[in-house]
């Protein structure tokens, strides 16, 4: 459990959820994990899980991904403290569903804002430094949500756009040792998922194959495996992480 040994993982939106679920992970294959996230609060308790459970150097930064300034703060902080810069999780994104038509400007900017832009913020802090040492992953987060999703254009609007970014990082990555590849959740269990109301979450439940949801170290198992020195020769897919929801149809 010590592949990680000497790398340094820098994730956002890493204070809950699968953001912690990952820093817990790296951490316990003995990564020096670098901590961001807006909220600063639930941020200082991340920091004590992840010295509690595996006395792990790391570092907690208040940084908002909507923000390049602060980004490339963070970026250039981390990479001067630490030393340098392997692996970069994109996974600050937040959710404000409605139908199209009650989708506010507000809304869709804030949505596109943090779960694109923020991606795209990082991934251009973090190439400079990965290019200098001829090496980087870069895992960023799409969702199953990415084809199409009723209630959710600009989720599904930014969720797609990962896509499409991931696979221009990759272009552009892969004569420096850089790779880009994409997580796709299906439900997974987090605070996020617990903002669903019941009825929603059922049905959506009854309709993956394996007939239950994912829990976040499904996700923590799934950048593991694809942010690894190991993992070198794929770049530029979309991982789907999901109990088979996004197969498509089933009769029962
Ligand atoms: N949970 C799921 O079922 C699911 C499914 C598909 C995709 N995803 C994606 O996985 C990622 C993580 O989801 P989660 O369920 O852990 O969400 P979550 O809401 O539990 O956690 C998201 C974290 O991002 C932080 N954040 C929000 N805005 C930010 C900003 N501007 N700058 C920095 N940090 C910010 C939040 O403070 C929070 O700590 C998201 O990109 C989400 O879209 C989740």
């Amino acid at each position: 459990m010590n592949r990680y040994h000497g790398r340094v993982v820098a994730i956002t939106g890493a204070a809950q959820g699968l953001g912690l679920a990952m820093a817990t992970r790296f951490a316990a294959e003995g990564a020096t994990v670098a901590l961001a996230d807006v909220n600063e609060q639930a941020l200082t308790g991340a920091a004590r899980t992840i010295a509690d459970a595996h006395d792990a150097q790391h570092r907690t930064d208040v940084v908002d991904v909507t923000d390049s300034a602060q980004v490339n703060d963070w970026i250039t902080g981390v990479t001067a403290d630490l030393g340098r810069l392997d692996v970069l999780v994109n996974n600050a994104g937040i959710i404000r569903d409605n139908r199209v038509e009650d989708i506010t400007d507000d809304d869709w900017h804030a949505v596109i804002d943090v779960s694109l832009t923020g991606g795209f913020h990082c991934a251009r802090a973090a190439f400079g430094p990965m290019k200098r040492q001829g090496y980087g992953r870069i895992v960023s987060f799409s969702s199953m949500s990415w084809r199409g999703n009723f209630g959710q254009t600009n989720y599904v609007a930014a969720k797609a756009g990962i896509v499409g970014m991931t696979r221009t990082l990759a272009l552009e990555g892969a004569r420096h040792g850089i790779t880009a590849n994409a997580i796709a959740p299906g439900l997974i269990e987090t605070p996020m998922l617990a903002s669903m109301n019941g009825p929603a979450r059922d049905k959506l439940t009854n309709k993956i194959p394996m007939r239950h949801t994912g829990r976040p170290e499904d996700i923590a198992e799934a950048a593991a495996f694809l942010a690894g020195e190991a993992a070198g020769y794929i770049t530029g897919i979309v991982l789907d992480v999901d109990g088979g929801i996004s197969i498509g149809s089933s009769i029962r």
